[in-house]
């Protein structure tokens, strides 16, 4: 029974937020572009719109509309910024560019009683330049600001509302609640997208999917290839293989965890495979990064069509593709942005293998991921991982790639992340709030450095501690550790570790440097 709610994406860098908010709220929605088939969202069957911001005018040549049939559906619809301006431009009222521009913290006041924004003063969050000078007929004005006399309007008996500003953003605190009044009170949607659901759900599209066949997936202990295949498991049970590939690249104790969880916890056909051989003779003597890369890459297709072709060829592969990956790669104005590193992901095995895919996180953003990964059980430090690359240490360990440098870079590694994780400071769970480090590791540099231990001089290699924080990975900033625990990591990595005399830690943001050094 229809109980979603449609967001009409006008371009807005927000947009996935909007929906991350209302998926909150436990009710379902999905991102469709402006110009999206009415066809589409019929199949859909929202019980209502949320239209975005967007960076355009409404008087710009070429710029997003309102389709005419979202006002003829008679759901209840609201406009966020652009979205406003584009229902006002598309009824009878009048959008102007403002004489300031007006972005960042606002203050509104609500000066009609409505059932979307609770009365009084509220900080909000702005960012537009132009605003609604004259309503469309049948509405009225609901909240006024310094910059925007109408900074919310509404038709209530036609349930529609506009917002100036935007209540998606932590900025606006009242955002959640206004979301919430709209997609619950007015839209009268139904909060049942819990894990539970999810899970339900999930498992009966499987099931419909692959019937009796068999199903193969590659696990790697990441966030997202764990959950799928946890999900597929749980819907075809013994009618899956997990091939588990061993690159000899992983962290310490990582290759332990995998065969634990998947093996022993969920009794999964899983079928490790010990290439560290393989991978590390295939990288000897190779020092430039993207070459390290597509060796990886190529290496691991190589190993796990010779897996698949063992277990039977099975027709259907998991893929643990989420939400975020769709929406970008379906993006209509998204430009070919310049290829930085040549991504590896396990789990992301490219489209031409023959397999059918099974995508089960394919509408689920990371937050729900990992939601439903702990209501399937996968154990905690598994679902709260920190990212790690598919390429694995081999990208970490710079220059040359042998079994000592790799087996001392992961002792430094795991030095610094026990410590890390003892004084509190890498529990993924609660990074949500951008105070405590996203991603943390070490690095061994191509140098050597003279150093003096015991009275003796030394000439070993640096390693170099990484930590940011981020929230999206794109963007990133140093963590700042107190000199305390530094210090105690550089004393521990230097005494334990043979052939490290020297620890250095990044103090460079991304940009301009990344967030791995390869
Ligand atoms: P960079 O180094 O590009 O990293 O700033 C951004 C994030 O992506 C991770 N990363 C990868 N993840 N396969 C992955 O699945 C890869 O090949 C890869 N390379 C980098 C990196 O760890 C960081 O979280």
């Amino acid at each position: 029974m229809a109980n979603s709610i449609a967001i009409i994406d006008f371009g807005s860098q927000y947009t996935q937020l909007i929906a991350r908010r209302v998926r909150e709220l436990q009710v379902y929605c999905e991102i469709f572009p402006w110009d999206v088939p009415v066809e589409k969202i019929g199949q859909f069957d929202p019980v209502g719109f949320i239209l975005s911001g967007g960076p355009a005018s409404v008087y710009d040549a070429g710029a997003p509309v309102l389709q005419p049939f979202i006002l003829q559906s008679s759901l209840p619809i609201l406009g966020i910024c652009y979205g406003m301006q584009a229902l006002v431009h598309s009824l009878d009222g009048r959008v102007e560019p403002c004489a300031s521009r007006e972005y960042g913290q606002a203050h509104i006041t609500v000066d009609s009683e409505n059932p979307v924004i609770p009365s009084g003063t509220h900080q909000v969050w702005m960012s537009h330049g132009d605003r609604v000078e004259k309503l469309p007929q049948s509405f009225q004005s609901i909240a006024s600001s310094a910059n925007s006399p109408i900074a919310a309007m509404m038709d209530k008996k036609k349930r529609i509302y506009g917002l100036q500003f935007h209540p998606e953003v932590r900025h606006t605190p009242i955002g959640q609640q206004l979301l919430s009044n709209f997609v619950i009170k007015v839209c009268h949607s139904r909060p049942d997208w819990t894990p539970e659901n999810i899970i339900q759900k999930a498992v009966s599209d499987i099931q419909l999917q692959v019937g009796e066949n068999r199903v193969i997936a590659a696990v790697s202990g990441g966030v997202d290839s764990s959950v799928a295949t946890a999900l597929v498991h749980r819907a075809v049970g013994d009618n899956l293989d997990a091939v588990f590939v061993d690159t000899g690249l992983l962290r310490k104790g990582e290759p332990a965890q995998v065969v634990s969880t998947f093996r022993d916890q969920f009794k999964i056909n899983l079928h490790p495979v010990d290439a560290a051989e393989e991978f590390l003779s295939a990288l000897a003597g190779v020092t430039e990064p993207e070459v390290k890369r597509k060796i990886i890459g190529s290496l691991f297709i190589n190993i796990f069509d010779q897996e698949s072709l063992r277990l039977g060829n099975p027709p259907f592969l998991v893929q643990g593709t989420i939400y975020p990956d769709v929406v970008e790669s379906s993006a209509t104005t998204q430009g070919k942005a310049e290829r930085i590193k040549s991504h590896h992901n396990v789990g992301g095995l490219p489209e031409k293998m023959r397999f059918k895919l099974v995508e089960p996180l394919r509408n689920l953003f990371k937050d729900e991921v990992r939601k439903i990964g702990e209501a399937l059980g996968i154990p905690e430090a598994l679902v709260w991982r920190q990212p790690f690359p598919g390429p694995g240490l081999a990208v970490r360990c710079l220059g040359d790639v042998t079994p000592e440098r790799v087996e001392r870079l992961r002792q430094a590694d795991a030095i610094f992340i026990s410590e890390l994780t003892n004084a509190g400071l890498l529990n993924q769970k609660a990074t949500e709030n951008n105070t405590i480090i996203s991603q943390a590791f070490a690095a061994l540099l191509p140098v050597k450095a003279v150093g003096v231990m015991g009275d003796k001089r030394t000439y070993a290699e640096v390693v170099a501690l990484r930590a940011v924080t981020t929230e999206d990975f794109m963007t990133a900033d140093w963590a700042v550790i107190p000199p305390a625990l530094l210090a105690k990591v550089s004393n521990r990595i230097v005494n334990e570790v043979q052939g490290i005399n020297r620890v250095v830690y990044d103090i460079t943001s991304k940009p301009p440097a990344t967030v791995e050094w390869e």
